[in-house]
């Protein structure tokens, strides 16, 4: 029986002992019997669609596949790291349902990004066998747009996003008997949030079996979090990838500071990601970035330069033979420019397709669409974990990407450009060598890469935990303090968080709350473990908050803009002060910049100056081409950089408003 029924049909049997009338004690008994009856026959039917279960010998994991079965049999949580295309995701549903499982409750499936949720359902279901996902066979997939997991479906692939979502409906996810976290060393704050909670699910599910799967790479943090569980390290790989390094020449480019991405706050390890406090000041006197640093891992700054290394790299693999290539881009207007670029180049017989987050599922599954010819798949992030794309040998990697970073000092949380870590460079390596072998060229040095941090730090460290708090309030999944993460936030911060979301009125005050208005730090400490054990509750206004992706205290302001009716003007400020200062203040030009930032200047609010500034810029890009305002903005001490950042943010602003039904295109009185 499922453990939901079992659960039911166990408390119902409990209610009819309390019945004292006998007729009606019959009643219910009989009534018990045959739901009982029903659930056992829906678990027999759902053990007959259990298919045959083969897997391919080459992989690493199938060559482990005793040892591995043997350890999830004994234990009620296994850890099993491996190289990337070592056959983890795919082969170990497999595995789990050759020891029965999957059949009393579904095999819950958890992948980063919606693309890799659907492709691992399609390819899983192809290697068992089974009709895929859409025709209705044994193996489904759930995201935020897309469904298709019904009565039979026995392992479940879907976004880490929805599992949580799932914790707030069902407490103990009866629905399961078994979890596979897939990619947990990315330490999102969704694979964190799971994390911690399922640790506390474990007491009151003894039949739940959790596997935990990661990169070799803090294999032994998840085991202590999860008391002692045991590893499984699979190594080898099934093809060869080649990595080359051509590093972007320095000084070869028109030196421009200002263009230089932000600097402050990014490169260094886990442990200095958490020791770190400060950042620049925004539109105090410090300045710009302070100009290319030298420092090591600094990624290319002007488009121009990494777009021309990225083709000649796709030159040079075109010259190893067939085969499709996948390069890593930062974001959507990286990747727009970059595709322009190689289309003016015009390569017979070549393809170039964009895949990123914000694409339809139907567009973002072009890249798995047969074709003739090459194809040039230009991706962000999204490509970077899970997915096996059968035609890509070949991957370029700039080295770079947008990284969440929140200062403390600042109070802003940005999307800087940063080199990745050496795991996530591993990873996009290994996008190639899945079905061939493969070659890897990465834009940057080997010593660059040596002195790359091993790993990303976890989310949870790079974030405002007002968010943080806010969010684990409107998912349901209890109090902060107490709850297991595998980095506990400090109690002083949470505290403060709590406050500030109180103010914002995304928290009622709660039973203890002293009437303090206080927000300083300093003086929180003391009173500090009475609020974080605070009884406040999320509010509308706190869920609302919740669904917009920016600083709680610039959603705030969104919403505090709609209902004053002048939310455009605000959705441009919010962006605005979500990135870090589009205006360029080089310390050797100073006067000069100030002098040609002073027309923007409004005496009654530094915040009108973002507004004049973004009119001004959204004029002079309808009378500009694109060069001449990339040149206008360089004369004018105006980061170029930043303000499509503040575009991006912007853009990604105004959907989210009006998904909450705000009205943007109401005009304020004047
Ligand atoms: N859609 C597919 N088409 C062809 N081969 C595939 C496909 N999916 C997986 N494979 C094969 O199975 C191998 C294992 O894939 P799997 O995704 O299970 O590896 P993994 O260990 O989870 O890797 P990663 O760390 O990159 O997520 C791939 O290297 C590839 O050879
Ligand atoms: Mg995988």
């Amino acid at each position: 029986m499922e453990p939901g029924d079992a659960h039911r049909l166990g408390r119902r049997l409990a209610d009819s002992r309390r019945t004292r009338e006998p007729a009606a004690r019959r009643r219910a008994l009989r009534a018990i019997a045959a739901d009982a009856e029903r659930a056992a026959a829906r678990v027999a039917r759902r053990r007959a669609k259990v298919p045959a279960l083969s897997y391919p010998d080459i992989l690493p994991v199938t060559q482990r596949k005793d040892e591995i079965l043997a350890a999830i049999r004994d234990h009620q949580v296994v850890i099993i790291a491996g190289e990337t295309g070592s056959g983890k995701t795919t082969q170990l549903p497999k595995i789990c349902l050759e020891l029965g499982r999957g059949v009393r409750g579904m095999i819950g499936h958890t992948q980063p990004r919606r693309i890799a949720a659907r492709t691992v359902a399609d390819r899983i279901a192809e290697e068992l066998g089974t009709p895929s996902p859409q025709a209705g066979g044994v193996v489904g997939y759930q995201t935020r747009f897309t469904d298709q997991v019904h009565d039979d479906t026995l392992v479940k692939l879907m976004t880490d996003g929805i599992l949580l979502a799932e914790i707030s409906t069902d407490r103990s996810l009866r629905r399961y008997d078994t979890l596979i976290i897939d990619e947990a060393h990315e330490r999102s704050l969704n694979i964190d949030f799971i994390l911690g909670y399922v640790r506390s699910l474990l007491p009151r599910r003894p039949d739940l079996k959790i596997i935990i799967t990661s990169a070799t790479i803090e294999t032994a943090r998840f085991s202590a979090h999860f008391g002692d569980a045991p590893v499984i390290e699979v190594s080898g790989r099934t093809y060869p990838v080649e990595v080359r390094y051509h590093p972007l020449v320095p000084g070869a480019r028109d030196a421009d500071p200002a263009a230089s991405p932000p600097t402050e706050e990014s490169g260094g390890g886990r442990g200095a990601g958490r020791a770190r406090g400060g950042g620049s000041g925004r539109n105090g006197g410090s300045g710009g970035n302070g100009g290319p640093s030298g420092r090591r891992g600094q990624p290319a700054e002007t488009e121009r330069d990494q777009t021309q290394a990225i083709s000649d790299a796709v030159d040079e693999l075109c010259a190893e033979g067939p085969g499709d290539i996948l390069v890593f881009l930062s974001g959507e207007r990286e990747i727009r420019d970059t595709a322009e670029a190689l289309a003016r180049e015009q390569r017979p017989n070549t393809e170039i397709v964009p895949l990123y987050a914000r694409l339809s599922a139907g567009e973002q599954h072009r890249v798995f669409q047969p074709h003739t010819g090459r194809r040039v798949v230009l991706a962000t992030n999204v490509a970077e974990t899970s997915l096996t794309v059968p035609g890509i040998r070949y991957v370029i990697d700039p080295g770079t990407a947008r990284i969440s970073r929140y200062s403390h000092r600042t109070k802003v949380q940005r999307l800087p450009i940063e080199p990745v870590s050496q795991a996530s460079a591993n990873q996009r390596k290994g996008r190639c060598g899945r079905t061939a072998d493969g070659i890897c060229i990465r834009l940057y040095s080997e010593e660059d890469f040596a002195g790359r941090p091993e790993f990303t730090d976890p989310e949870i460290l790079r974030t405002n935990l007002a968010s943080v708090i806010l969010r684990m309030a409107d998912l349901g999944l209890g109090d902060m303090a107490t709850f297991g993460f595998l980095d506990p936030p400090d109690p002083r911060q949470i505290s403060d968080g709590e406050l500030l979301l109180t103010e914002l009125g995304a928290f009622d005050a709660g039973g203890t709350d002293t009437g303090s208005t206080d927000t300083g730090s300093a003086d929180t400490g003391a009173t500090g473990s009475s609020r974080t054990a605070s009884g406040r509750r999320i509010t509308p206004i706190g869920r609302r908050l919740a669904q917009i992706p920016v600083d709680p205290r610039l959603a705030r302001m969104v919403l505090a803009g709609d209902e004053q009716g002048c939310l455009r003007e605000v959705l441009v400020i919010a962006a605005a002060l979500a990135i870090q200062d589009p205006r360029d203040r080089p310390v050797e030009h100073q006067q000069a910049a100030d002098e040609r930032h002073a027309r923007f200047a409004d005496p009654t609010s530094d915040f009108l100056a973002y507004l004049n500034l973004w009119n001004y810029l959204r004029d002079a890009r309808g009378e500009l081409s694109a060069n001449q305002f990339r040149r206008m903005c360089r004369t004018e001490f105006l980061n170029y950089l930043r303000i499509r950042e503040w575009q991006d943010v912007h853009g990604q602003l105004a959907a989210v408003a009006r998904g909450l039904g705000l009205n943007a295109e109401a005009r304020s009185g004047d």
